[in-house]
């Protein structure tokens, strides 16, 4: 599938794979300087997509703190923050969360074609809602993203939206934080949800690098690069 932006799948997790606990306070995983390197990534996409249930959970601001590289994108003649995107079945979002109102952004829902009127009443001029097929297809997703120019993608959770993508082998590359402590709960959520992958055992990823950043352990892998069984 040329006509689709580089993806890079971005997440921190504990040692036994959780990337949130079972509180509603939202968890934090990384180390202030891990979560510097994530900005870092970010200011180096066009956009970068949530899932709807990370913006209900986390509701995130998405934004990129450091000024320095808000300037460095601005200088290279790039809009100053990448673009929100989120997936949703029916868009039943807070209009009043941080994705719709933090920072002055290009904002993209995308959600089945049968859903785009609904999606509308609840959003209205907000959000770019974008019907996707039905059901949603993420080919059709990244295409019209590819289309709006975005041609490098962070894709930062959750659980399902890992699986959808892993799954639809529409991942070039995975950063995986991996946070020094267990949370131990199996309500929890997960890396991902149950699903194939077509990264199993008899095909594993290339580990194209390993980094200390204070007691979080970056595991960077590329996944068409394969090493097979
Ligand atoms: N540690 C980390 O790096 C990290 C990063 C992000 C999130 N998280 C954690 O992840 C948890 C949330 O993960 P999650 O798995 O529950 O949710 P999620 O992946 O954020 O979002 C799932 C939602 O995406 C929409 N969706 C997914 N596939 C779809 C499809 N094929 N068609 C239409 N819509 C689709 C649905 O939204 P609707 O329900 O609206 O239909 C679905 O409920 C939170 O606890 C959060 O803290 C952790």
């Amino acid at each position: 599938m040329p006509n689709r932006p580089y993806v890079v799948l971005s997440v921190a997790a504990s040692i036994d794979g959780y990337i949130d606990d079972n509180n509603p306070e939202r968890l934090y995983l990384s180390n202030e300087a891990d979560f510097d390197r994530v900005d870092e990534v970010r200011a180096g996409v066009d956009a970068v997509l949530i899932g709807a249930n990370t913006i209900r959970r986390d509701n995130p601001k998405l934004r990129i703190k450091s000024q320095e590289r808000r300037d460095r994108r601005l200088a290279a003649g790039l809009p100053e923050l990448p673009f929100k995107v989120t997936i949703s079945s029916k868009a039943d979002l807070d209009p009043e969360s941080n994705f719709f109102t933090a920072e002055d952004v290009e904002k993209l829902v995308y959600v089945p074609t049968s859903a785009v009127d609904t999606a509308r009443d609840r959003l209205g001029e907000i959000a770019t809602i974008v019907g996707a097929g039905d059901p949603l297809d993420l080919e059709a997703v990244l295409a019209d993203l590819s289309n709006r120019g975005v041609s490098r993608l962070m894709v930062e959770g959750g659980g399902h939206i890992h699986t959808l993508f892993l799954t639809a082998e529409l991942v070039d590359e995975i950063h995986l934080a991996v946070a020094p402590f267990f949370v131990g709960d199996s309500a929890a959520p997960r890396l991902v949800v149950d699903g194939e992958f077509p990264q199993d055992f008899r095909h594993r990823m290339h580990l194209a690098e390993v980094q200390q950043i204070g007691d979080i352990a970056l595991l960077r892998y590329l996944l068409k690069e394969a090493t097979g069984a």
